[in-house]
């Protein structure tokens, strides 16, 4: 198969030179491995810097033979507002909870949109069916929406490699710029992200955004399925062990360590980047040697930091604090034959990469917030006998509990992590790394990609198959056989007539009105409408029409031209009033609920609640409730934005088939709501059952919404009135 991985950095730069950064480092080691099975991979990116008109053609084409990428161009000023400014000066420290460095700007969030714009142009030039395309990180969030417009059914997956905030951080941005990028993910088939308390950041979003629900983690939106998980990333464990295990490794620490030796190395690699807490860390290692003189001489502090950034502000600002902090503690403690801190600002390759993690007894890895952090993980299969100490608030902390695991903020519980660590026992240290050594060998950067892979492939096939059951309300498939008579039955709410905020104000409208009086005058055309509602509101509305009136999903039945309501089922109702209390109960701790009383059942409304309480308290209803209903004359159902109550043995696919003559006719039922999935599992075979709406269903066809019920009945009175005037 062939996969197109998308993200804003390639991974190597416009002058051939290697990207910084886990993404490009841990995406290069897991293509290798992709490759070897035969498939083919075309990496779409940025290369780093705008690069002439005029040059373009050259340039891609030198790219993509020597290194399979094809660039996306994006003129200087524009790559300057969108990688810059809103990837780099909002999303950037908004997710990682910097907040005061964020800028808010709607020309940074137009670029940004621009440039999205243009990845989705490039992808759709190469893209062919039946390819994965794999979309990265916070840079392309609009992504995957664009390219659902461009091609529906694409096969799409999105990583984020950062944090998700929570939602009172998320919602700091403007309402216009969230509303979009969550609709952007959500055209993904699956967003994966590193932990599973992100994921769940990421669904409250969703829910107190844009008022979406999940289940079990997935999602259902404007007809389409979306999965959410996490998929810690890993990294290619084989290829830093084997490395750090042979002679030429050996041979480049030897050569490194030759003049200290003595020393006990301490190390921390980074971006340079606020994020990662370098000042933080320095400020615990000046504490540390303040609190145990006597590892003065004894040790060394090994500082790598990776230039990153360098044209945004707050990264100038934080190397100048750095450089002076260190200019000052080796002032202070430094020696004319001992320098406590070795400080490299520059990237180190692989090869001598392996061989600084071999020489280190102490790891240093504290960001303040990082989304996973690949150096703690490489450094442990890559150490001797190393300890590492691991800020709480990296992702990769949550699968490497046997780290001492400090608090970035708190200086003193850094400080004493490095004396705990320097000063363990080998022994120790070597087993608190096996366990996590082996973990790390179970969930490596291939095995990472595979699940994501799969979980994809199975959200893909669940969308094709709502792809096949959407139909067209005008479509010949759904025209009656003229020759025999036709029933239909639509459910009320949510098919005849969209929601509204308050049931009283979702009434029928003209042309609803209209298009049953047209139906009716049509020979051997039965109606039925079989609804949540009670008798009154039916009878209010449809009473003069002779058709059937079916109330309290089949408590109670008017047939067509008699004045009389009958119970189509009996009822002992004595469990109502104990569970109308209960309910009462919710109605006062849940601002804008409210408790609608039926005759066989009770309804719990929290359409107009706060989402969040909403839902959460529907949840415990459910849970409660259903713990009791057995034997208790009622059951529980959950439906649109309600739980119903109800008296056990009613029903409305009983109570369909009630009123459903025996003869061979056309039967035709349209509904929207998980009460209605009982009428569309209970009908005979031949009948033609119709959703309205996105969620999972039993039901043959699929419409987006109730006017394409309304399309369709128009639609059928025209081919009826059609076929009555053939003579
Ligand atoms: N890295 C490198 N050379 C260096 C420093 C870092 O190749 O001198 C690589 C390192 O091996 C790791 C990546 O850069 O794979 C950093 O990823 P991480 O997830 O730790 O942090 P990020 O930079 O993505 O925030
Ligand atoms: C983080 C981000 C990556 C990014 C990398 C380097 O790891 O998640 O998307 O590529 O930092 O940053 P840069 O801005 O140089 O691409």
């Amino acid at each position: 198969m062939r996969l197109i991985l998308v993200s804003n950095r390639l991974p190597v730069q416009w002058d051939g030179t290697p990207s910084v950064g886990g993404l490009a480092t841990g995406l290069s080691s897991f293509l290798s491995h992709w490759k070897s099975l035969g498939n083919e991979v075309l990496w779409v990116g940025w290369p780093g810097k705008s690069i002439p008109e005029k040059e373009q053609k050259k340039y891609s084409e030198q790219m993509e033979k020597e290194y399979g990428t094809i660039p996306v161009f994006l003129k200087q000023k524009l790559a300057d507002f969108f990688y810059n400014g809103f990837c780099n000066k909002t999303i950037w420290p908004l997710f990682h909870y910097f907040t005061a460095h964020c800028e808010y700007s709607d020309l940074t969030f137009q670029s940004y949109e621009e440039a999205n714009e243009e990845f989705a142009q490039t992808v759709a030039k190469i893209y062919q069916p039946g390819d994965w395309v794999w979309v990265h990180d916070y840079h392309l969030f609009l992504l995957p929406g664009l390219l659902r417009n461009i091609f529906p059914n694409i096969f799409i997956s999105f990583f984020l490699h950062i944090p998700f905030p929570t939602f009172e951080i998320f919602r700091l941005m403007p309402e216009r710029f969230r509303t979009k990028i969550l609709n952007g993910l959500l055209g993904s088939d699956l967003i994966g992200f590193h932990t599973q308390s992100y994921t769940q950041y990421f669904l409250r979003t969703l829910l107190r955004c844009l008022g979406i629900e999940n289940e079990r983690g997935v999602v259902y939106h404007q007809n389409h399925l979306t999965k959410t998980g996490a998929f810690p990333m890993g990294i290619n464990v084989e290829q830093f062990s084997n490395y750090a295990k042979s002679k030429e490794c050996a041979e480049i620490a030897n050569s490194i360590n030759r003049n200290h030796k003595d020393l006990k190395q301490i190390l921390s690699v980074d971006r340079l980047d606020y994020t990662k807490g370098v000042l933080q860390r320095l400020n615990a290692f000046d504490l540390f040697l303040k609190e145990n003189p006597h590892w003065i001489r004894k040790c060394k502090f090994v500082l790598v930091l990776v230039p990153s950034r360098t044209d945004v502000s707050s990264y100038q600002s934080m190397k100048r604090a750095i450089d002076e902090k260190v200019g000052s503690i080796n002032g202070i403690y430094g020696t004319l034959d001992w320098t406590p801190i070795l400080y490299q600002y520059k990237g180190f390759p692989f090869e001598e990469l392996v061989p600084l993690y071999k020489n280190t007894h102490v790891m240093l890895v504290t960001p303040f917030r990082d989304g996973m952090n690949l150096v703690a993980k490489e450094f442990l299969v890559s150490q001797d006998s190393g300890m590492l100490v691991l800020s709480e608030m990296a992702g990769a902390s949550a699968e490497l509990p046997e780290a001492i695991l400090v608090n970035p903020n708190d200086l003193k519980s850094i400080s004493e992590a490095i004396r705990e660590a320097i000063e363990m026992p080998k022994e120790e240290i070597q087993n608190r790394n096996q366990i996590m050594i082996k973990r790390l060998s179970e969930n490596s950067v291939k095995d990472w990609a595979e699940k994501i892979f799969h979980e994809t492939e199975e959200a893909a096939t669940k969308n094709l198959s709502f792809q096949t059951k959407s139909i067209s309300p005008n479509s010949e498939q759904l025209l009656p056989n003229a020759n025999k008579p036709i029933f239909i039955i639509f459910d009320y709410d949510g098919t005849l007539v969209p929601f509204q905020s308050l049931p009283h104000l979702a009434i029928p409208y003209p042309e609803l009105i209209e298009n049953f009086k047209k139906l009716l005058s049509l020979k051997n055309v039965t109606i039925a409408i079989i609804s949540g509602r009670d008798r009154t509101f039916l009878e209010n509305h449809f009473g003069d029409f002779p058709i059937h009136l079916v109330a309290e999903h089949g408590a109670w039945h008017k047939p067509p031209n008699i004045q009389n309501w009958n119970s189509l089922f009996t009822s002992s109702g004595e469990w109502k009033s104990q569970i109308l209390n209960h309910l009462n109960e919710f109605t006062k701790r849940v601002p804008g609920s409210f408790t609608e009383e039926k005759d066989f059942s009770l309804v719990w409304h929290f359409r107009n609640a706060d989402p969040d309480i909403g839902l959460n308290a529907a949840r415990e209803m459910l849970d409660e409730l259903s713990q009791v209903s057995s034997n208790s004359g009622f059951f529980v159902q959950r439906g649109n934005k309600i739980i119903e109550v109800r008296e056990y043995g009613t029903g409305k696919g009983k109570a369909a088939l009630k009123i459903l003559p025996n003869d061979d006719m056309n039967i035709f039922i349209f509904g929207d709501d998980a009460t209605d999935e009982d009428m569309f599992r209970e009908m005979p075979e031949p009948a033609i059952t119709v959703k309205i709406g996105k969620s999972e269903t039993m039901a043959k066809y699929r419409f987006k919404s109730p006017n394409e019920v309304q399309i369709w009945i128009k639609n059928l009175i025209n081919y009826l009135e059609g076929k009555n005037e053939t003579p």
